[in-house]
């Protein structure tokens, strides 16, 4: 199956041309100012730029909390995905207590069969001992080179002697590690408070995990890190201390790579107001604009990807909390609205250069979770993952249009200004005029370790 991207404006590795792009067999084969041969397909980009598959490095598709089971699946969370011009996600494979990491990814395969978009994982993992450390390199060899450990959820949680221990090994063997950031005990302590006050409504969620809980988590990964000479990746970064705190690292000479997600570009606390604030309720929770304001500025330099860190439930979810806001569920849909979010909250605000969002959403986490050059550039060579997106198309979204199997969405009503009009996954034209035409394209994406592009 040979396509022929017409006239389209190029945005790929730090700059933008002109010219026309040539696809067969799943692969870039030609790009040039203007491309005469024949092809199976014909699609015109005039107007419109042609960007690197975007890759979603946060995504959590069928994830079982014990409570309750994620509205998405790879089936429906990969489908919305494609829309967003997500051509890849990397989802958290998540080794429960008592499972080892191969059960873990076994059963993370099985999930993901069928996926529309292409996939990899992160190896979550809820305990770290000798036999855990024992196939860390069999996971390398079976392409998963990042994992994630989480500083709370009692499920989850491993003590900072362990996050030590295995940022140590993972960082030898060139993997990183992200960590969820926040104080477990002072967040408990603060529950507690809240709950004997009688302050159980949504919007305690957020008074109970103020800004300090985070950049006290972050300050104390970035100490970890220093002790066991290792890079560090701080997921769903938040806040501007938190952010102060991976710049002073940084300064102090540490390699730190930062994620942000959509949800604390766009929205803030007010939303624990509305009457349906359980459906934000995630972790970390929405902020204020002047966290808001820091994490855009970062976006400039400081910030290497974006994810969306997409954890559905419906409302029928969300009230398993009764009342009570520490037992909702944590998690939003956002892995469809990306894109055209970033475009329309940094690119179209002056913020950043589409250039940038191309880095942001794409190109820097092929490089840093080892997928580059086959994936996250429009080069010969690569694969041809390629979204088209029209800068001028406006709607608005909701969840009633987005294809996530979520009856909510924390962007729903929010008008947006950019479109991926056309996707290509593995050289498939996936998405034709905004509407998904094939599905269960997605192959398994085996990655090296990464380019350490801050060392
Ligand atoms: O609230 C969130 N973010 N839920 C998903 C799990 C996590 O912390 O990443
Ligand atoms: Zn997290
Ligand atoms: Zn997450």
């Amino acid at each position: 199956m040979s396509i022929l991207i017409r006239n389209g404006l190029i945005v790929s590795e730090g700059r933008s041309y002109l010219a026309d792009v040539y696809v067969d067999g799943g692969i870039i084969k030609e790009i040039a100012p203007h491309i005469d041969r024949e092809a199976d397909e014909l699609i015109d980009a005039r107007g419109m730029y042609v960007m690197a598959g975007f890759i979603d490095t946060h995504t959590h598709f069928d994830l079982d909390l014990g409570v309750t089971v994620t509205a998405d699946n790879f089936e429906t969370g990969s489908a919305a995905a494609v829309v967003g011009g997500t051509t890849t996600v990397l989802d958290f494979a998540t080794q429960d207590r008592g499972m080892t990491m191969q059960d873990a990814l076994d059963v993370w395969h099985k999930k993901a069969q069928g996926a529309s978009c292409n996939y990899g994982f992160h190896m979550a993992v809820s305990e770290w001992n000798e036999e855990r450390e024992k196939e860390v390199k069999s996971m390398m060899a079976q392409g998963v080179t990042s994992f994630k450990m989480y500083m709370v959820y009692d499920s989850m949680k491993v003590d900072d002697g362990k996050i030590y221990s295995a940022l140590k090994l993972t960082s030898e063997l060139g993997c990183l590690i992200g960590v969820h950031c926040e104080n477990y005990d002072v967040l408990q302590a603060r529950i507690a408070e809240l709950k004997a006050e009688g302050k159980t409504a949504p919007k305690y969620h957020a008074v109970s995990r103020p800004n300090a809980v985070e950049a006290e988590g972050v300050a104390r990964l970035m100490r970890i890190g220093e002790l066991a000479k290792a890079p560090v990746w701080v997921v769903h970064l938040s806040t501007l201390e938190g952010l102060e705190e991976a710049r002073r690292a940084r300064a102090r000479g540490q390699e730190v790579y930062l994620e942000t997600c959509p949800q604390y570009l766009v929205l803030n606390d007010s939303e624990y107001e509305k009457d349906d604030a359980e459906k934000f309720i995630m972790s970390p929770p929405l902020r204020h604009d002047c966290d808001k304001k820091a994490i855009l500025d970062g976006l400039m330099g400081d910030i290497d990807f974006i994810g969306t860190d997409h954890c559905s439930f419906t409302m029928e979810q969300k009230a398993l909390g009764n009342g009570d806001f520490s037992k909702v569920p944590n998690g939003g849909a956002g892995v469809q609205n990306r894109a055209e979010l970033v475009h329309t909250y940094c690119v179209k605000s002056g913020d950043i250069s589409i250039e940038r969002m191309a880095e942001l959403l794409s190109e820097n986490a092929a490089k840093i979770f080892g997928m580059y050059p086959q994936k996250g550039c429009i080069r010969v060579g690569s694969d041809a993952d390629i979204v088209i997106f029209d800068p001028n198309d406006e709607h608005v979204i909701s969840y009633k249009t987005n294809l996530h199997n979520c009856d909510n969405s924390p962007y729903e009503g929010i008008r947006v200004v950019g479109r991926c009009k056309h996707v290509l996954v593995n050289g498939v034209h996936a998405v034709r005029d905004g509407l998904l035409t094939e599905r269960g394209r997605g192959k398994y994406v085996f990655r090296k370790a990464g380019i350490r592009t801050r060392k």
